[in-house]
């Protein structure tokens, strides 16, 4: 059992006008490679707010997060952001394409980020748009896809640069049940060589939890006894 991420003590408080929020509370946590973690809590218990953490999306207001073993609490900002996209991957409820791209050039987009060559950037782009079913669609805009499409595409982006990790924030949230299924069979299928990718996947369906190796229970900032 190899551990990939691990938070260790963290908590984050937002400002709120006068008064502030205690979104986290000395919370700690780690993941397993080749993992799924399915995080339920109630709304507002601070789950986006873990996971916008952990992918470094966001810092601590006091605590670190861990990848192996670098500590990413600490990274400045333009390395992090490059650390992110070389080792992380990450699907939001509402798919966040970007709308004047079409599906392709999304897939495209953290690859252009990353320095990947443009012949070899639209062959990856192609293939993985192929791999979750939409090789017919890579010239569509978001506004000419379906909910599960767009977020088969958003998955396709976020599996582009092959990541380590890859978080999900209540991915099937906007779908109905039988788009949602596909959506996360997609996201749990094992990898090449029948090794699992690590997910840690924030979602209100225990249906989908029950499927998890690992479920974690947050209510109020901290984990559920
Ligand atoms: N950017 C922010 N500024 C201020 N308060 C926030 C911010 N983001 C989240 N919160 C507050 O932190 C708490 C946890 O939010 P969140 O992590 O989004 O919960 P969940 O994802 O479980 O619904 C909530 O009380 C929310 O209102
Ligand atoms: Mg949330």
């Amino acid at each position: 059992m190899t551990q990939i991420l691990e938070a260790k003590d963290i908590s984050k408080i937002y400002p709120s006008g006068e008064d502030t929020v205690t979104a986290l509370n000395h919370l700690s946590l780690s993941f397993e490679a080749g993992k799924i973690t399915a995080i339920v809590g109630p709304s507002g218990s601070g789950k986006s707010t873990l996971l916008n953490l952990l992918a470094g999306f966001d810092r601590p207001s006091s605590g670190s997060v861990k990848h192996q073993s670098t500590d990413i609490t600490t990274m400045p900002e333009t390395l992090l952001a490059t650390y992110r996209l070389a080792h992380f991957g990450f699907i939001f409820q509402n798919y966040n394409l970007i709308s004047i791209l079409n599906a392709q050039e999304n897939v495209e987009m953290p690859l252009s980020l990353a320095g990947v060559p443009r012949a070899k950037r639209s062959a990856t782009a192609i293939e993985i748009l192929k791999r979750v079913g939409l090789a017919k669609r890579s010239t569509h805009y978001p506004n000419q896809l379906s909910g599960g499409e767009q977020q088969r595409v958003a998955i396709a982006r976020a599996l582009a640069t092959n990541p380590s990790v890859l978080f999900a924030d209540e991915p099937t949230g906007n779908l109905d049940t039988s788009t949602g299924k596909g959506i996360l069979e997609l996201l749990t299928e094992p990898m090449e060589g029948s090794q699992h990718r690590t997910l840690i996947l924030i979602t209100h369906d225990m249906e989908v939890a029950a499927r998890a190796d690992t479920i974690v229970r947050i209510r109020d900032g901290a984990l559920e006894a």
